[in-house]
């Protein structure tokens, strides 16, 4: 196994994420598998306790890992799974020394950080580095870890992984062990001089705890010049073509090929002592993606229709889905922010109406709603991902309703899947206030109810998190099922959840034989998770249960979303003749 660990100074937010996954897509373009690890310098022990309010979305891993947007990025630029044990935080190695200790594993001896502590963490990474990772076809052993520590250099959280992978490296051997910094280079004054004093310090102080970087990567507004490089690297103790200029691209899938020109593939093969089976790395595809993302002509108009005021970081994936999905259907993506509650009639009198906020006014608040309204009718597609909390509910429900109606294609995920059921049993079935109890725990019709997993070890129910999978039927009221189309004819898929509420299966009868057919269902053919209409009724209209978004990719874009992509671009029908 060889091993990346890439550190940063100076300041968080460098885009150090990015520049990883990159370093990694580029390698799996020459043909190595590689996995990641990213360790965050923080406390916490388990992110199920995450508040979406602090950390935009919870990315599900497939065994059900609750983690953050890095390890997403990883996942997209990799192509590969990842699980809970790739993100090491200072207090889950704690907790496991502590736990030892508790057993007696110590034998009574003194417990310190240097040795234990630091141990644990080398045992965890080279653990984590074996796992297989290859997420179609066979799992692998990666040839690669790419090991992202964040916080910077110089925080007190870092120190003890800093000391850890400075042993780590004589552990591993030199050749299986390569250091790289990612640091800012800040552009100045009237005539743009490209600043290294933040370069130094950073390497300065990773230098003085016996940690050498052989890679420096600047971040920097315009391409880092030679003279800055010279400097850099007299200072840095780096030769000058090891500094490499990742200045800002038209978008993020460029940064690859940005590495690529500037040679880091064979570095890192000189560097690692690896043969890489591909040279010059295969990139043409990703090349491709990067290129035609800001290019096409055509655009694709999706509304979202979430909470954003506040929340916009929590539809990451989702956006990406729709991204990767509008480049398959060669569309710019014009996507349009829709607020579910401006979807509701604004009504002074209706108590249950959100108290104006702070300088606004009814008139204001009409404003809003036609606004919002014109945008869902302009719109060539609709999307309702999911969400939380019951503000914003009835809007999203106002949505699908004129979605069914109009015949625009729609897709709804997780809550939005919910809202489309609550919506055809409302206004299709007649069955007055039909509802969630989520939302309502005493509601005359419960069509979506609280459906938690029995966990074995935990005694009790808990959310239904991770990889599942769903049986799609390929015909449903007669007709061809859309869905099972969509997933290339295949009868079973596995894809990610994260939800305690599900459709209730007391009222499924009556709502399939209404029209709305539920073509995938987990193994037990108690859990809904995909409902469509029949094209005969609909061009698009399907919901899934669990969260397509997370396992899109750039090159493949997911089912569900390619879907209401291919029915808001008129491809649809072609796709399904094929
Ligand atoms: C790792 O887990 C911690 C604690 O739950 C969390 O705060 C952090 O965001 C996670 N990091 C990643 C990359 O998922
Ligand atoms: C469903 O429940 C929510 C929350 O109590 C409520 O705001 C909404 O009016 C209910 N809808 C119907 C149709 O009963």
């Amino acid at each position: 196994m060889k091993y990346i660990v890439v550190s940063g100074g100076v300041v968080s937010g460098l885009g150090k994420g990015i520049t990883i996954s990159s370093i990694g897509r580029l390698l799996l373009s020459s043909g190595l598998t590689v996995t990641s690890i990213k360790i965050d310098p923080y406390l916490n022990v388990d992110a199920g306790t995450m508040s979406p309010f602090e950390h935009g979305e919870v990315f599900t891993l497939h065994d059900g890992g609750e983690a953050d947007l890095d390890l997403g990025n990883y996942e997209r630029f990799l192509g590969v799974r990842l699980g809970k044990d790739n993100n090491i935080t200072t207090g889950k190695v704690y907790r496991k020394v502590i736990a030892r200790e508790r057993r007696g594993d110590y034998l009574g001896k003194t417990v310190q950080v240097v040795p234990h502590i630091t141990n644990e963490i080398q045992e965890w990474i080279e653990r984590v580095a074996h796992e297989p990772v290859q997420e179609e076809g066979e799992s692998k052993v990666a040839d690669v870890c790419l090991i992202e520590l964040g916080g910077t250099v110089g925080d007190i959280e870092s120190m003890v992984f800093l000391e850890a992978l400075r042993q780590f490296q004589f552990r591993v051997g030199d050749e299986n062990f390569m250091l790289m910094f990612v640091s800012l280079v800040p552009v100045l004054g009237s005539v743009g001089e490209q600043k290294t004093k933040p370069t130094q310090h950073g390497v300065k102080e990773l230098r003085s705890l016996g940690l050498s970087p052989k890679v420096i990567f600047c971040r920097c507004s315009t391409p880092v010049e030679p003279s800055t490089c010279a400097k850099i690297s007299s200072f840095c103790h780096v030769p000058a073509d090891h500094c490499i200029s990742v200045h800002d691209v038209d978008n993020i899938y460029h940064v690859p090929l940005l590495l690529m020109e500037q040679n880091l593939h064979n570095m890192i093969a000189t560097a690692l002592k690896i043969d890489l089976p591909i040279n010059p790395p295969n990139i043409a595809d990703w090349r491709k993606f990067a290129v035609s993302i800001d290019q096409f002509t055509v655009t694709c108009k999706i509304a979202l229709i979430g909470k954003y005021s506040t929340f916009q970081d929590s539809y990451l994936s989702v956006i990406k889905a729709l991204k990767h999905a509008s480049v398959a259907v060669e569309r710019d993506l014009d996507l349009m922010w829709v607020e579910a509650s401006d979807l509701i009639v604004p009504d002074e009198n209706d108590p249950t109406q959100p108290p104006l906020e702070e300088g606004e006014t009814w008139e204001h608040r009409k404003a809003k709603h036609k606004e919002a309204w014109d945008m869902l009718k302009s719109a060539d597609g609709v999307i309702v991902p999911g969400g939380f909390g019951v503000r914003g509910v009835e809007g999203k429900i106002a949505a699908a309703e004129y979605c069914r109606k109009e015949k625009k294609p729609y897709l709804g995920v997780c809550l939005g899947f919910q809202v489309m059921v609550m919506e055809y049993a409302r206004n299709v079935l007649g069955m007055s206030g039909a509802n969630s109890t989520e939302f309502d725990e005493n509601c005359e019709n419960p069509v979506v109810v609280f459906m938690p997993e029995i966990d074995k070890d935990n005694l009790g129910g808990t959310m239904r998190l991770g990889a599942r999978d769903t049986l799609i039927t390929p015909h449903a009221n007669g007709e061809l099922s859309t869905s099972f189309h969509l997933y290339g004819k295949k009868e079973v898929v596995s894809e990610r959840h994260r939800h305690r509420y599900e459709v209730n299966p007391e009222k499924i009868d009556e709502i399939s034989k209404a029209g709305l057919s539920f073509v995938g269902k987990d193994e037990t053919s108690t859990r809904m998770e995909i409902a469509e209409l029949p094209r005969s009724v609909h061009p698009f209209y399907v919901g899934c249960q669990y969260h397509p978004e997370f396992q899109s990719r750039p090159l493949k874009a997911s089912p569900p979303f390619h879907g209401l992509l291919m029915a808001a671009a008129g491809q649809l029908n072609e796709f399904l003749e094929k």
